[in-house]
Order: C-alpha cells, then sequence, then structure tokens
C-alpha cells in the first residue's frame, strides 16, 4: 500500500487555523506556508489578522471573525469551499481561578470560543473537508497534570480531549487529533507583568526535563505532523518539555 501519497504532504492543501494570527496558531500558519500551503487565518482582530498576513506568502488569505460566535462560525464555512485541514487554537487569556473565589457565570464564558467555537467549527467545516484531510485541536496538559487554580483549564482540557475522541469516531476517515501543550512562550501569557512572566518560565523550565518551556514552534511542528500523518486518529499528541513526568 502507498502510505506517501500526496496527502502526506501539505504542498498546495487549502489549511485553514481559526486563532491562526498569534502564537501557535500564526506559528503553525508559517510552518504549513513554508511546505508550500496555502493558509487562511482567523481570528477576532482585523489589526491582528493584517499584521499576520505581513508575516506569510501572498497567497494566504485572513479574515476578522469572532469564534465566539456560531452564526459566525457558520457563515465562515458555507462561504469557504472545500479544504484540506482544519486548526482550532483560538482561545483567550485565561485567568487563575480558585473554588473559593469561582463566578460560575464567568467561568462557563471561558468554554465559549476553546470548547464550543472548536466545535461549532467541527460542526460547519466537516462537510468541505477534502478526502484524505484532518482536524486537529488544542488541548494542554493541564487536564492530566493542574495546580492549584487550574480548574478552568484542565476542565477544558479534559473537555477537548473527549472531544478529539469522539469526533475521530464520528468523522472518520477525516482524521481528528489534537496536541497538548505544556506552557508555551505565547501572547496567552500577556495579562502578566514580563517580572512574572519571564519569572513563571525560567521557574517552569528549570523544573521539566529538558529544561525549558515552550516556544509556538514546538507546537506548530507537531501540527504539521498531525495533518501529514496518514494513520493516526483520536489521539492526543503531548508535546511538552516533560512536564507530564516531573
Ligand atoms: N500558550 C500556552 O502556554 C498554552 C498551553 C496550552 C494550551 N494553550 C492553548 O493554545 C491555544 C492558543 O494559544 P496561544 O498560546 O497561541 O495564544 P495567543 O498567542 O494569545 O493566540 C490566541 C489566538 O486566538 C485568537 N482569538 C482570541 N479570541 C478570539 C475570538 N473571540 N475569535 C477568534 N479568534 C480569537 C487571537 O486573535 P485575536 O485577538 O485577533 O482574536 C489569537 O490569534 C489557546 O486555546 C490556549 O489555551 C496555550
Amino acid at each position: 500500500m502507498n502510505t506517501q501519497n500526496n496527502n502526506s504532504k501539505l504542498q498546495d492543501k487549502r489549511v485553514i487555523i481559526m486563532g491562526g494570527t498569534s502564537g501557535i496558531g500564526l506559528a503553525t500558519a508559517q510552518a504549513a506556508a513554508a511546505e508550500g500551503a496555502n493558509v487562511i487565518v482567523v481570528s477576532s482582530n482585523q489589526q491582528r489578522v493584517d499584521d499576520a498576513l505581513t508575516t506569510l506568502p501572498n497567497t494566504a488569505k485572513g479574515y476578522a471573525i469572532d469564534l465566539s460566535s456560531e452564526q459566525n462560525i457558520k457563515s465562515f464555512f458555507d462561504g469557504i469551499g472545500s479544504f484540506d485541514h482544519l486548526v482550532y487554537t483560538a482561545g483567550e487569556n485565561l485567568s487563575l481561578i480558585y473554588l473559593s473565589n469561582l463566578e460560575l457565570e464567568n467561568a462557563r464564558s471561558f468554554f465559549n470560543l476553546r470548547y464550543w467555537g472548536a466545535l461549532a467549527s467541527l460542526k460547519y467545516a466537516a462537510p468541505h473537508i477534502n478526502q484524505g484531510g484532518s482536524v486537529s485541536l488544542m488541548s494542554g496538559t493541564a487536564s492530566a497534570r493542574p495546580g492549584a487554580g487550574w480548574l478552568l483549564g484542565a476542565s477544558i482540557c479534559g473537555a477537548m480531549d473527549g472531544l478529539t475522541r469522539a469526533m475521530a469516531v464520528e468523522l472518520a476517515p477525516i482524521r481528528v487529533n489534537a496536541v497538548s501543550a505544556g506552557v508555551i512562550k505565547t501572547n496567552l501569557w500577556n495579562g502578566l507583568t514580563e517580572a512574572d512572566r519571564e519569572g513563571m518560565y525560567k521557574y517552569l523550565g528549570d523544573n521539566l526535563l529538558l529544561k525549558r518551556v515552550g516556544e509556538a514552534e514546538d507546537i506548530a511542528l507537531a501540527f504539521t505532523y498531525l495533518m501529514k500523518q496518514q494513520h493516526g486518529t483520536g489521539q492526543i499528541l503531548a508535546v511538552e518539555g516533560g512536564t507530564l513526568l516531573v
């Protein structure tokens, strides 16, 4: 059987990255484009979309869309035509929340973009994905190894892991996988002061097996692998510097 067919390359593939204008999503768009993919990046802020496009080849396209709205997601996929790979990395800054100061409505809202946005994207994207295509979702080590204050991050990542497996079963032969990241240096942590952020990176990195927290490019490599490989589905690929072993 020929497993090295055209689907195992990204050349001329159409790749849509929801949340593709910053951090992990932008690094994934750049990595896919470097392998010849025609990338489409989506996020809510037009300026960020424009800035991202300046770092991508001329063939790239970008759309400013708020992915916390199901209707927006439906309209986008209704108009985009067929494509090969969907990557969903959209997410907003997450604060540490402890049970003692939990406000339930506020906590619920954190699922809108990361979980419901991903699920709505699966629903409206699936009919347009070409044979040999894939969906890759974003998860994190917080579900398996949460610290105090991580109840929301842990819950969302656990939900994403279950969603990945359930969708792999339902959407086969479209492959559905996720990347589980540890702490990665991106704009996601911009809510912290620079001193706190750098201190966190150093403290956490020093305690990891690989002695550094991740870079967006580490996760982009995992996403391009998940698009190209042809025989794995329902998998949560952990790329986390050894977070789960220390
Ligand atoms: N960084 C980490 O340590 C880490 C670890 C594990 C998992 N993760 C997860 O990885 C994902 C990507 O995070 P990142 O670190 O790459 O963060 P990032 O650099 O802040 O990127 C987040 C992206 O989401 C987009 N976004 C935010 N709100 C949106 C909305 N309402 N509609 C559409 N797009 C929206 C942002 O663009 P706009 O502002 O233009 O909307 C941006 O492109 C997140 O789900 C995060 O939870 C991150």
